[in-house]
């Protein structure tokens, strides 16, 4: 069950067995008169009501939710088994992000960005966020022999495994990794120059990596950035604990539905797909 809706029903459950004590003892403790007596029994009865009736509303939602998840992941499956399987080279870096547990995107997002790739043909595409290549790699055999990438992180391990599999791909002549962050890197490129972000790397500078890209994009350009639902952490209800990642992915969703140079949506494909198109 959704944590959201046990909290919410918890905090039912605490002001019904609050109401349920003083009903309790003033309708045990006589002397207030028949009437008034007969009204905390009245009240006593109707919260002990309530707290089945909270009980059987989580056991709904409950069932609800697990059904949901199931035919969700039927469908998932179903769609897996219908797409042509991944290629040695990808199949093998796919093995490798998630066995030392790099958080690439996920099978269906990289299937996506290859799609909108295919379809829009950027000649110029800037990636935050390298690790081991692998979306870079689904970006790349999209984009064709006449594209090029630039991908930035500051983890030389990572790319260093990044470079190889290029390699392997066969399309490192096309991509250029740059080893600094990416906050210093992208105020140095030049305006209008991509027809392609994707933002895939610090979730608390999500919101800064946007500020810095919308000027690099050229007009008709689009960005597309991951992780936009956070694992179902952004749709909680807020809490003044939430993880500064947390508040950075909501902060960054707000700026780039409201962008007024962008015409944005998130889609909740993987862990949740913005795309926007500079206007
Ligand atoms: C989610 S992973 C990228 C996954 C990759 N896009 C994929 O799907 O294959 C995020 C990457 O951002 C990198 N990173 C961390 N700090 C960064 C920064 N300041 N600028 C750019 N990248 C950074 C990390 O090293 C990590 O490899």
């Amino acid at each position: 069950m959704r944590s959201d809706v046990r909290t919410y029903a918890h905090d039912v459950n605490g002001v019904l067995g609050s109401i349920l004590a003083v009903a309790d003892v003033q309708s045990a403790r006589g002397g207030n008169g028949d009437k008034a007596q007969a009204a905390f029994a009245d009240i006593a009865a109707a919260a002990r009501r309530g707290g089945t009736l909270v009980e059987n509303l989580m056991r709904a939602a409950s069932v609800a939710d697990s059904g949901t998840d199931s035919a969700v992941e039927r469908d998932l499956s179903y769609l897996e088994t219908l797409h042509v399987a991944l290629d040695p080279v990808a199949a093998e870096l796919e093995r490798s992000g998630r066995g030392e547990s790099i958080p690439i995107v996920d099978r269906e997002t990289g299937r996506f960005l290859s799609v909108l790739v295919s379809a829009l043909r950027p000649k110029n595409i800037l990636e935050i966020g390298t690790a081991f290549g692998y979306s870079a790699l689904w970006m790349a055999r999209a984009q064709g022999p006449g594209g090029r990438i630039l991908t930035i992180d500051p983890d030389r391990s990572r790319t260093d495994i990044a470079a190889e599999f290029f390699r392997k791909a066969g399309v490192s002549e096309r991509i250029e990794i740059v080893n600094r962050p990416a906050l210093d890197v992208l105020p140095e490129l030049r305006p209008d120059s991509f027809d392609f972000v994707f933002i895939d790397a610090l979730k608390e500078e999500y919101a800064d990596y946007l500020r810095l890209a919308v000027p690099l994009l050229k007009r008709g350009g689009m960005i597309a950035a991951d992780n936009l639902l956070w694992g179902h952490a952004a749709s909680m209800p807020p809490a003044a604990n939430d993880p500064t990642a947390t508040l950075g992915i909501r902060t960054f969703n707000e700026a780039l539905l409201h962008h007024p140079a962008l015409e944005a949506t998130i889609v909740p494909i993987g862990d949740g797909l913005g795309l926007a198109v500079k206007r």
